[in-house]
């Protein structure tokens, strides 16, 4: 069988003449037209670290393409949000809905154009799931790249990343830091290229990515400067070409099974709850059931043990240099933790890439054995209660208790919860409700990090619990639940929640509850008026007509 299994329709077929003619104008030698077409994508961008250098990633790629002589390599770009940027202003709104943005363009190009395989670079949260399920959607050989961590960034001793920008804020409006010291935090968080540099969402994703088997050993782990980025850039042609010539494509490789080992990975480095909401939506693209309950088990059953920031110690860096996410897996595959059979885009099982990579040194502390975890289970905490029907999803990290009950104070925007905690409103003992910020409320689902991070920053972090229909980020912590669902746009009893009203939260039991009599809620809910959207045309407006609830991944194509 040839390997040009889609593009031949465009290039051995003779009445499609004009076609020919316009991909050998765009560069392709008439030989090379049977040759199978891989395209080479990215969300590089200026303007934005994680973006920025994606472009000149895609390039070593193609010349690995180029260079093997079997496959045409064709260079397209496509969009990205950075969630650093967007968060605390509207541009925020279209963080979520890019991820629908960017698996609609590579399936429109990759299908319009006849790709035989695809090799996509991403860089920041959405556009890694955004990526896999444009992979999913086409069903051809495909290989994800990372594009890489960013260095940790330093100041005063101090080791800096974005959240300590979006923390000093919170210590600046409280007098905790100078003037000056805040210039210099916002001057050092951000030392170059790379993704945020936590086990924020962009690493937690890029991590299960990589278990999952759709990135090669290392991507999720090597920094965006890294000499191994490069290499794995450089050598990216010969995979490409075995996954063709075996015809392994992403069905191959997201698997129930895999799909559990990336949950795993995901709990055990105590990563973003972001990945509640796209891991459902890579499973249900692929065609695999996934939902809450599901990921809850895997929460009941798997310890966390890496000490890394948001609420530990640790950026990605420091991961890469005790073996990266390689010798995390070979731990787990160890444990028991780890499905070995599965298949990866080397062509091997995970087994087979491991066997000869290195094991975490013993001397490092990153990673907590199993008999002395951070926690005996995980850290995402699914829960359900009168104001969370369908569900929503907590960090409980251990760090900030497991249980919290408190009085209501409500912010119908992420604005006006802003205001209230600069005010001074926000007062130990609070349960902040922020709504009408969910999918179709925000809409596009906003990140509540710069809420968090305030409430952090002001010295509430132990005393104040957050709730919300928005999500958060994978930077924030405290004692947080977000993707309630319904939500307060849909009529979800979240919008039923008064000022003064009793809440309590219980990881666990996973119970999210007003207290507040179902008479009183009935009251309420017959005087409720939904408020107009907030957006009235263009792309926000499409997503708010397609998107479909949190607790379902937010998809908008089924
Ligand atoms: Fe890109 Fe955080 S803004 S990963």
């Amino acid at each position: 069988m040839s390997l040009n299994r889609y593009s031949r329709v465009l290039t051995q077929d003779e009445s499609l003449p004009a076609s020919q003619a316009m991909i050998i104008g765009s560069g392709v030698p008439y030989e090379d037209l049977n040759k199978p077409f891989v395209g080479i994508g990215s969300t590089g961008f200026d303007g934005n670290p994680c973006n920025m250098h994606l472009t000149t990633l895609s390039a070593l790629q193609k010349k690995s393409v180029t260079d093997t002589k079997q496959m045409v390599g064709l260079l397209f770009n496509t969009i990205g949000v950075s969630d650093g940027i967007t968060n605390g202003n509207d541009g925020m709104r279209y963080s979520l809905p890019s991820r629908e943005i960017i698996a609609d363009s590579i399936e429109t190009i990759s299908g319009a154009h006849f790709y035989d395989g695809l090799i996509f670079t991403a860089g920041c949260d959405k556009n890694m799931p955004g990526a896999i399920m444009a992979m999913a959607r086409l069903n051809r050989p495909s290989i994800m790249v990372y594009g890489g961590t960013i260095n940790g960034g330093h100041f005063k001793g101090e080791k800096l990343n974005i959240v300590s920008a979006f923390e000093a804020y919170g210590k600046k409006i409280n007098g905790k830091i100078s003037e000056e010291d805040f210039r210099e935090v916002i001057r050092n968080s951000c030392p170059g290229p790379g993704a945020c540099g936590g086990m924020y969402t962009a690493n937690t994703m890029a991590t299960a990515i990589e278990v999952m088997g759709m990135s090669l050993p290392y991507s999720s782990s090597s920094p965006a400067r890294s000499e191994e980025k490069k290499k794995e850039c450089q050598e990216i042609g010969k995979y490409m070409y075995n996954l063709l010539e075996k015809d392994i494509k992403p069905s191959d490789i997201i698997t129930p099974k895999s799909i559990l080992n990336a949950l795993r990975v995901i709990t055990i480095l105590g990563g973003s709850t972001n990945a509640a909401l796209h891991m459902i939506a890579i499973a249900r693209t692929m065609g695999i059931d996934l939902d809450l309950q599901q990921i809850q088990k895997v929460t009941d059953t798997t310890p966390l043990l890496a000490d890394m920031k948001p609420s530990g110690k640790y950026l990605m860096e420091d991961l890469f240099a005790i073996g990266g996410t390689p010798a995390i897996m070979k731990f787990m595959l160890s444990e028991g933790m780890l499905d070995g059979t599965c298949m990866t885009v080397t062509g091997k099982t995970i087994a087979e890439n491991l066997e000869s990579l290195p094991a975490l040194p013993k001397d490092q502390d990153l990673l907590r054995p199993v008999s002395n975890p951070i926690k005996k289970e995980g850290h995402i905490q699914v829960l359900y209660g009168n104001i969370a029907k369908k569900g929503a999803v907590a960090k409980i990290t251990g760090h900030e208790g497991e249980k919290f009950e408190g009085k209501a104070i409500c912010f119908d925007s992420e604005v006006e919860a802003n205001e209230g905690i600069r005010d001074g409103k926000v007062k130990p003992g609070h349960v902040v409700v922020i709504r009408y910020v969910g999918p179709k409320g925000g809409p596009g689902m906003p990140e509540m990090l710069k809420p968090t991070s305030a409430i952090i920053g002001a010295g509430l972090g132990d005393n104040v619990a957050l709730i919300t229909d928005g999500r958060f980020s994978g930077g924030s912590h405290g004692f947080v639940v977000g993707h309630i669902t319904p939500e307060a746009m849909e009529g979800g009893e979240i919008a039923l929640v008064q000022d003064g009203d009793v809440i309590s939260i219980d990881a666990r039991t996973n119970q999210l509850d007003l207290k507040v009599s179902e008479g009183e809620l009935e009251k309420r809910r017959a005087k409720w008026i939904k408020p107009p959207y907030r957006v009235t045309s263009g792309y926000l407006w499409k997503y708010i007509q397609m998107v479909k609830d949190a607790s379902t991944g937010c998809l908008t194509d089924r």
